[in-house]
């Protein structure tokens, strides 16, 4: 009897390096990805950087290991290239909170109000193009401080962020209602707890925790900025408010420090099951048969292409 020769040998690493190669392919990862991905990956950064990275490469395949915004974002922005990600049903619960369709119906029953649209890039292509201008968490506040003074401001999707960006900037805006289902599920009650156990760490959120969690931490910042608050923090041990898979990046960067996952009411850190839908095994595949692959109607490309080209050159 013979049987099947497994689809993928079991020196994933090797083989996704030799692909890697042969397909002149560039891996790009999320700090929030396993961490195997990470370590294999060419660059694994936030969402900023990330996307400065897709717009350097002269890679022809961006194999890009995060969600699917992300990846849809490399490739507006290098139609050219092949850009392919691990897991096409890796989602996210701020992209679909605000449906291209309902955010055009807003925009068009407040016609009068001629809202600069400032929206985050965890959202679609078409959200993007209906957009003036896309932020990350990195560079939100440098976004909204370019926003012309005289016209109101809605920012889009997340609610968290965008008040988080208010405060930072004095600026007065519209919200649309939209959350991170993982950062939202850190509470009050369960940072009070972990910092009531170490006292004297040190605690960085992200903007898309809410207004509670934001108000108990010492810094409230990107991913990666992240890197550098933990490295320069006096502090020996640091509670990290955000998706655990962050936690295995610090680990690299600052082994000197103790880092503490911040818990939910129900778990001893939050994950986020979209980021951790990519396996190695899916990497190795997407590499092998260029698929999934993203693609983009060219004039919906270009019109997402715009706003993200005019966040980058705010962000130089
Ligand atoms: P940053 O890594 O850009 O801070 O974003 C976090 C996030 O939620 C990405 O989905
Ligand atoms: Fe989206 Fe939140 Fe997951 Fe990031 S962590 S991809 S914002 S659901």
């Amino acid at each position: 009897m013979t049987t099947a020769a497994p689809p993928v040998s079991t020196n994933l690493r090797d083989d996704i390096l030799a692909l890697k190669e042969e397909r002149n392919a560039v891996i790009l990862a999320h700090n929030y990805q396993i961490a195997a991905i990470q370590e294999i990956a060419d660059y694994c950064g936030d969402s900023l950087g990330l996307a400065f990275r897709a717009q350097e490469t002269d890679a022809e395949v961006i194999a890009f290991c995060g969600v699917h915004f992300m990846a849809e974002t490399a490739k507006i922005i290098n139609p050219e290239k092949t850009v392919v990600l691990p897991d096409a049903n890796a989602g996210c619960s701020l992209e679909e909170s605000c449906p291209a369709p309902e955010l055009e119906a807003f925009l068009k029953e407040n016609e009068e109000k001629n809202y600069y649209v400032i929206t985050y890039i965890n959202s679609s292509a078409a959200v993007k193009a209906l957009s003036d201008v896309i932020c990350t968490s990195g560079n939100a506040v440098r976004i909204v401080e370019a926003a012309p003074k005289d016209r109101p401001i809605l920012f889009a999707p997340d609610q968290n962020l965008g008040e988080w960006v208010a405060k930072q900037t004095g600026r007065k805006m519209d919200f649309w209602k939209g959350n991170c289902y993982v950062h939202v599920e850190f509470t009050r009650e369960s940072i009070t707890r972990i910092k009531e156990e170490h006292p004297d760490a040190a605690v960085v959120a992200h903007p898309e925790c809410t207004t509670a969690v934001r108000l108990l931490a010492d810094e409230v910042c990107s991913t990666e900025k992240m890197v550098d608050f933990c490295r320069d923090s006096e502090s020996q041990n640091i509670i990290v408010v955000t998706e655990a898979g962050m936690l295995h990046r610090l680990q690299r960067e600052v082994p000197e420090k103790n880092l503490i996952p911040g818990p939910t009411d129900r778990c001893a850190c939050a994950e986020c099951r979209y980021m951790k839908m990519n396996t190695l095994e899916k990497l190795y595949l997407c590499l092998r048969d260029l698929k999934p692959e993203v693609t983009l109607e060219e004039d919906l490309r270009k019109n997402a292409e715009a706003p993200i080209l005019r966040m980058l050159e705010l962000s130089k």
